[in-house]
């Protein structure tokens, strides 16, 4: 995939660069899968994390054909948050599984750099990303009282399904055919 340039985000005020993920960045997503499993609390450690087919998935041989990410680096270059896709089979589903043609997103931003648009910000690129790449819906879970809902919703998320106790969060691309 192309390098994004260096762009202004939608929200100035996140003050960060967002640029493409590439294999490069295989260590930083999986650091931040680990934050995305631990939003609340600590649950996993990394190890354990990489140990679980169903969690390392998300990040297992990084990048696949037809995988899509944005990293978003701070001023020193150093990166602060990610938010990236893949498509899962039905053998296989993420927990945001919706169908294999849906890619399912992960998104974190590293503690000390949250509440200032860099989610957001993060957010606004991947689906920006998705939409050049022809992708018409991405889908992602969302553990109940997570706060990140929100974030989904004010992007036009809407909740299509149960897994656990998460839910299951679907996004239609404006103008993607079907
Ligand atoms: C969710 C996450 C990526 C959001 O990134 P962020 O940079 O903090 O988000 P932003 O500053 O762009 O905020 C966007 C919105 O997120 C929502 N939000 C997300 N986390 C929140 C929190 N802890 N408290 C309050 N609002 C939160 C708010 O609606 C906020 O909008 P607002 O500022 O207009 O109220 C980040 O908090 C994070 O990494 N959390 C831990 C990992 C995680 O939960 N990942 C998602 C798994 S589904």
């Amino acid at each position: 995939m192309d390098e994004i340039p260096a762009t202004d985000t939608d929200r100035p005020d996140a003050g960060v660069r967002l640029r493409s993920a590439t294999a490069q960045d295989a260590g930083f997503l999986t650091a931040i899968l680990l934050e995305a499993f631990n939003w609340d609390r600590p649950r996993f450690t990394l190890d354990e994390i990489l140990r679980t087919p169903r969690h390392a998935h998300y990040v297992t041989g990084w990048p696949s054909p037809g995988d899509f990410g944005v990293v978003a680096e701070d001023a020193t270059g150093r990166p602060v948050g990610a938010a990236w896709a893949r498509r899962f089979p039905a053998t296989d589903p993420g927990y945001g599984f919706v169908d294999p043609h849906v890619p399912e997103l992960t998104v974190g931003v590293l503690p000390g750099h949250r509440g200032r648009g860099v989610g957001g910000a993060l957010l606004d690129e991947v689906v920006r990303t998705a939409s050049r790449e022809g992708v018409d819906r991405l889908s992602l879970g969302v553990e109940d009282g997570n706060p990140a809902a929100r974030l989904y919703v004010s992007r036009g998320f809407v909740t299509v399904g149960r897994e656990g106790e998460s839910d299951t969060m679907l996004l239609r691309l404006a103008g993607a055919a079907s």
